[in-house]
């Protein structure tokens, strides 16, 4: 990637491991995670945050203060980190939360999730994020914000067709299937 990781591991230590951990193992479920995420991913996200195309409060004020070359350099940083993994709770193998994940809701036309996430979650960079071992609590906000239209940056179009026609129950399923991967 073209930023500069020591760059971005300096902001990092001062700025976002309050939540995000210093190595984006982040340990509070609201928080996402970021190790091992794609750099143009992370960027193109904070690059949203400070446009206003992806609404938060909190991540709209850390992003005030950072240049185009800070979020590219925190982009290296955190995709060089390695991603610490996590368990399910109960959609392990053989669960309905697999079963989305793996081969979609066919009768409805959700699409397999793996199809752009990779079976074992770790994305197809650029443009498909990295999901395995994030929190389950994290997934399931996002898909709601996906599904309402909140979260309605450029990439977002296609999760927003998708989230819509998941139920919570589902939402629920296939976040804890992939905070498994
Ligand atoms: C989300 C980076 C500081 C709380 C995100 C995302 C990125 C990011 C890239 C999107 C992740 C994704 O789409 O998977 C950073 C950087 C920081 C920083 C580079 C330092 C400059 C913080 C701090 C907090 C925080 C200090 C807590 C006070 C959050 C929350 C979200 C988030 C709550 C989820 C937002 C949502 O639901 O849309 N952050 N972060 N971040 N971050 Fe940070
Ligand atoms: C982002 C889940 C299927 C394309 C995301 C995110 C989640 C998610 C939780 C946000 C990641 C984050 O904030 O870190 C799922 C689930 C799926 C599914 C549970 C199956 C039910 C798909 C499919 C595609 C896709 C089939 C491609 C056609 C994308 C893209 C983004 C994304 C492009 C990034 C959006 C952006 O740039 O902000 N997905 N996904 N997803 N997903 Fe999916």
């Amino acid at each position: 990637a073209a930023g500069d990781a020591a760059k971005g591991q300096t902001i990092v230590t001062n700025v976002c491991s309050a939540c995000h951990g210093v190595d984006g193992n982040s340990v509070v479920a609201m928080y996402p995670k970021l190790a091992g995420q794609h750099p143009e991913y992370i960027t193109k996200q904070l690059m949203n945050f400070k446009s206003g195309d992806r609404k938060n409060a909190i991540m709209g004020g850390m992003v005030a203060a950072l240049s185009p070359e800070d979020m590219e350099n925190l982009g290296a940083y955190f995709g060089s980190q390695t991603p610490k993994t996590d368990t399910a709770k109960s959609n392990g193998p053989g669960s309905i939360g697999e079963k989305i994940y793996k081969g979609g809701i066919p009768g409805i036309g959700v699409p397999a999730c793996a199809s752009c996430h990779g079976p074992a979650g770790a994305g197809i960079p650029v443009q498909f994020p990295r999901l395995g071992g994030q929190h389950s609590e994290y997934i399931v906000t996002q898909l709601k914000a996906f599904g309402s239209y909140e979260r309605a940056n450029d990439g977002a179009k296609m999760m927003r067709m998708i989230a819509s026609k998941l139920s919570e129950q589902d939402m629920a399923a296939v976040a804890d299937y992939i905070q498994g991967l």
